[in-house]
């Protein structure tokens, strides 16, 4: 999983014992050999989804990173493209990354629970942080991405189908989620990252409550399960006016 280029166990262990914040700037230098950045191909069929719905004019990426989504953002938006996250570690490797051709790129350091914008953008897409915050916190994730939408402005995310019940992935994301669990009990600061997969029905709900309407697109690169459902779809969020 992780190349010989990527951050040793010992490293691994001091960011896993530090604050979210904390762990991603000393994570930053390394993050894009980890198996943590959003894949290409998970990025390139989201472009490609986006762009049928298109164009934007304004795209934040929520949660940048090293700015994994800011290059399907500037595929898709015409006038401006804005990366957030509250780690300046990973803010300074994406602003050393960032594309050189497409609208102009701004980044901004700020807590997504507390974001500094009005209603700006007509697009917000984010890739693979939703891990980062307890459930209880997502009405107000949700409340704070509808606020910097203009109306009519759309809340894209891909999300994994979760594991099935009893297969090898379910207990390890079971058995990883309990470790952290317990880390979280005995150790300060508390580490959030829990990766059992979010449930459509829940994120659905919550999305609604937030004043979206809600549509699920399979990403047909990703191919079906066994039971026929999507293994990857992008949920498409739509601010109401
Ligand atoms: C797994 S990385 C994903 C980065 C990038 N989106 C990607 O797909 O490669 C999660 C990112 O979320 C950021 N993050 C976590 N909680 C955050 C919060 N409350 N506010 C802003 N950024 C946050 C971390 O700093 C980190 O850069």
């Amino acid at each position: 999983m992780f190349s010989p280029e990527g951050p040793s166990l010992r490293e691994l262990a001091v960011q896993a014992l530090s604050s979210v914040e904390r762990g991603y700037d000393l994570l930053a230098p390394k993050f894009d050999v980890t198996p943590f950045r959003t894949p290409d191909s998970v990025l390139e069929a989201t472009a490609a989804a986006l762009h049928r719905m298109g164009p934007f004019d304004t795209g934040l990426d929520l949660c940048c990173g090293t700015g994994a989504g800011i290059g399907v953002l500037t595929r898709v938006c015409r006038e401006q493209v804005t990366g957030v996250d509250f780690s300046a570690g990973m803010l300074a490797v994406a602003r050393e990354h960032a594309p050189d051709a497409g609208p102009p790129v701004g980044w901004v350091r700020a807590d997504a629970r507390a974001l500094p914008f009005g209603p700006a953008f007509d697009l917000v897409v984010s890739f693979g942080a939703f891990g980062h915050f307890l459930p209880r916190e997502r009405p107000e994730l949700f409340a704070q991405v509808h606020s910097v939408l203009r109306p009519g402005g759309r809340f894209a995310f891909p999300v994994v189908a979760p594991a099935r019940p009893g297969s090898l992935e379910y207990w390890m994301l079971l058995g990883f989620d309990a470790a952290m669990r317990v880390r979280n009990t005995i150790w300060r600061p508390p580490f959030v990252m829990y990766y059992r997969a979010l449930r459509f029905s829940a994120l659905n709900r919550e999305l609604i409550q937030a004043g979206f309407s809600v549509e699920f697109h399979p990403l047909p690169e990703f191919g079906h399960r066994r039971d026929g459902s999507p293994r990857v779809r992008l949920v498409v969020a739509k601010r109401l006016a």
